[in-house]
């Protein structure tokens, strides 16, 4: 499976989540610490968007119950959740942020 666009760099506000739509995926693609970063949009515990949850330290906190996941390898960082969240590969080409949603990593 190809990269898609997913939206483009400047319309990503550092640490502010944002959800976007890839081939029915549900996808968060989040700016901080200088890179860009795709997760799956759905906490892994229940039926949750975690694009509307907070970023701090390279992680994305599911707002329902407040696991946190690492948004380099989508691992839970404590309970309730604790199964992982799919985390896809992200390529920056210009001000294009190209997502791979089939190539979970
Ligand atoms: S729904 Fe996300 S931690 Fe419970």
């Amino acid at each position: 499976m190809p990269f898609v666009r997913a939206c483009g760099l400047s319309e990503l506000e550092e640490d502010t989540p944002k959800r976007v739509e890839l081939d029915g995926t549900p996808v968060s693609v989040v700016r901080t610490e200088g890179e860009v970063f795709a997760i799956h949009d759905i906490c892994s515990h229940a039926n949750v968007s975690l694009s509307e949850g907070e970023v701090e330290d390279c992680q994305i906190e599911c707002w329902l119950h407040g696991s946190a996941f690492d948004l380099r390898t989508g691992k839970p960082s404590g309970l309730p959740a604790t199964r992982p969240v799919p985390v896809y590969p992200v390529k920056i080409e210009g001000d294009d942020v190209l997502v791979s949603v089939t190539q979970e990593s």
